[in-house]
């Protein structure tokens, strides 16, 4: 099927590793020209390194999304590279994700919420004006099955009401943005192989973990990529505000 990329410009956050590296791969090799808006430079250049080796288009850009400013240079940027901007993948994360209420510190609660909630309002702030011009514009944000339910181990309040954060976002910014024919949802994984994911966990929680799927596995970045593809087409044009969850069956359980 042909999404329909090969004309359009993607701005990722946090697009250097993980499932944000995969979504930039795939973009790439569907056509799209990529903007990596990454905190870690080396990253960046390494995914941009990448893509350009199998021929795609990618830029970096340093970028805190946390930063105001730096996320408006960032948008500014991939349009004077590139002369639009039709995608936005609002990706980036804190990497301060454990911690009971005991051990959560105000600094962790708030970096969750300005990297996380925060960096995806500065993102939206900062595209909304073009994409609005243009009428047109497709945004998917990275929820989290912990934003519905909570976290269990490890724990983190801060983690999961900032994935809520993102799922009272993606519906306020869908009612708010889709009379100028931009799409916005967002996608809540259950438990992906990523090494944040792993790292935080010893065997026995990644085991529990598994055994709380229906489909007896962990995810990988590979199993988030085809929903964001569809959504961020054409072919998604009439969904919006919607939150799609992709957790191997944790929720049924
Ligand atoms: N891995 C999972 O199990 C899982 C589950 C549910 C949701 N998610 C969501 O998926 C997304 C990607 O998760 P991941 O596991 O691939 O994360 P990751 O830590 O592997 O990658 C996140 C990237 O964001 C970058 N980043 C961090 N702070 C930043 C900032 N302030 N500005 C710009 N970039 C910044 C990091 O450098 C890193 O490259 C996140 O939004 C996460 O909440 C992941």
């Amino acid at each position: 099927m042909d999404l329909g990329f090969s004309d359009k410009v993607v701005f990722i956050t946090g697009g250097g590793h993980g499932i944000g590296r995969a979504f930039a791969l795939n973009f790439a090799a569907e056509g799209a020209a990529v903007a990596i808006a990454e905190l870690d430079a080396q990253r960046a250049a390494a995914t941009v390194g990448d893509i350009k080796e199998q021929g795609g288009k990618a830029v970096a850009l340093p970028c805190d999304v946390s930063d105001r400013e730096q996320v408006q240079a960032a948008v500014s940027q991939t349009l004077a590279e590139y002369g639009q901007l039709d995608i936005l993948i609002n990706n980036a994360v804190s990497p301060n994700l454990t911690g009971s209420l005991e051990e959560l510190e105000d600094l962790d609660w708030d970096h969750n919420f300005d990297v996380n909630v925060k960096g995806s309002f500065y993102c939206f702030r900062a595209v909304a004006p073009y994409m609005k011009e243009r009428r047109y514009g497709k945004v998917v944000s990275m929820a989290s099955i912990v934003g519905r339910r909570g976290s269990a181990e490890p724990t983190s309040a801060a983690y999961s009401a900032s994935k809520a954060g993102i799922i009272g976002l993606t519906a306020t910014m869908a009612r708010e943005l889709g009379p100028y024919n931009i799409n916005v949802n967002a996608i809540a994984p259950g438990s992906i192989n990523t090494p944040r994911w792993r790292d935080a966990r010893n065997e026995a929680q990644i085991d529990r973990t598994i055994q709380g799927t229906a489909l007896k596995r962990l995810g990988e970045a590979e199993d988030i990529v085809g929903m964001a593809l569809m959504l961020a087409s054409d072919h998604a044009s009439f969904i919006t505000g919607q939150v799609v969850t992709i957790d191997g069956g944790m929720l049924c359980m």
